[in-house]
């Protein structure tokens, strides 16, 4: 069982919870995720490790209210406790020193994700340079602490209520026209935002990485749901990845398969959502 510390709303209906795992937080490296499932009969929500602090012995994980799963999950309180949280899982993002100039791009709810790579990314010494993208000012999150671990940072919303009024793409634009020598890439974000950056770096022929967790579905290389073709390879995001060479990555098949996963997870809602009905007329 494991406890949660600290539940903060970070904008509507996305948390932040703190949950004690010393073990875990002992052994997380940026990029690798982590599972947890409420109780006995809940799913396993996969989700990228937001932050950890060794010291302190805790993980942080960032959610979205989308699904029953992550509905339950929310309705979760600080001193509740989780019944299972299976971590780390999957590869560290690659950092070191002497990389250069990193461009570090979260998209919506991405941005917990790449906050501890951008962090890892600054403590090794490299240029970091953020760009946050959100519809709109009220749903950014974690500026404070982006700033924190950034060389610069820029934000776009689509609706330009802060920053640049456009995509995470307008800003990349705009740093690859100042001729900003950009070493690496790494986006993390919805899957047709990662498209969108990696069809921006390849003319430029710049490296960049994308995290494929939004595909994930059990996250232990058995379910076969997070397969994708990266150049000649069919990989599993959950064990192979789930940062993958951008360039090399099949987005078609890869949004065909998410949608598939989005009407069955559709259909399971609206069946918790009769039963939950049934039950409370009963
Ligand atoms: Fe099931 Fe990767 S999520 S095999």
């Amino acid at each position: 069982m494991y406890k949660i510390l600290k539940k903060v709303l970070l904008s509507p209906s996305v948390w932040l919870y703190d949950i004690e795992a010393p073990r875990i937080a002992k052994k997380a490296e940026p990029g690798q995720f982590l599972i947890v499932r409420t109780d006995e009969e809940g799913e396993r929500i996969p989700l990228t490790i937001a932050d950890f602090d060794r010291q302190k012995g805790y993980v942080s994980i960032v959610f979205q209210e989308i699904g029953a799963g992550t509905e339950l999950l929310g309705k979760l309180n600080e001193g509740d406790y989780i019944l299972d949280v299976v971590a780390p899982l999957g590869r560290k993002t690659h950092i070191e020193p002497g990389m250069g100039t990193v461009v570090c791009i979260g998209g919506g709810i991405g941005v917990a994700p790449i906050y501890p790579i951008a962090r890892g990314m600054h403590q090794a010494g490299n240029k970091v340079i953020s760009i946050m993208g959100a519809k709109n000012k009220d749903i950014l999150i974690l500026e404070k602490e982006m700033r924190a671990v950034s060389d610069e940072v820029l934000i776009t919303t689509d609706d330009g209520s802060c920053g640049i009024k456009g995509f995470v793409t307008t800003a990349l634009q705009q740093i690859i026209d100042r001729s900003e020598k950009i070493d690496e890439v790494i986006a993390i974000g919805p899957v047709v935002m990662m498209r969108s950056v990696v069809e921006a770096t390849r003319p430029y022929k710049i490296k960049t990485v994308v995290s494929l967790n939004p595909i994930m579905v059990d996250g232990t290389g058995m379910c076969g749901g997070c397969r994708v073709q990266v150049g000649d390879e069919i990989k599993f995001a959950c064990v192979d990845g789930p940062e993958f060479d951008g360039h090399l990555v099949d987005f078609k098949g890869l949004m065909s398969r998410q949608r598939m996963y989005k009407d069955a997870e559709k259909e399971e809602t609206n069946h918790v959502c009769k039963l939950s009905k049934i039950k409370g007329a009963i």
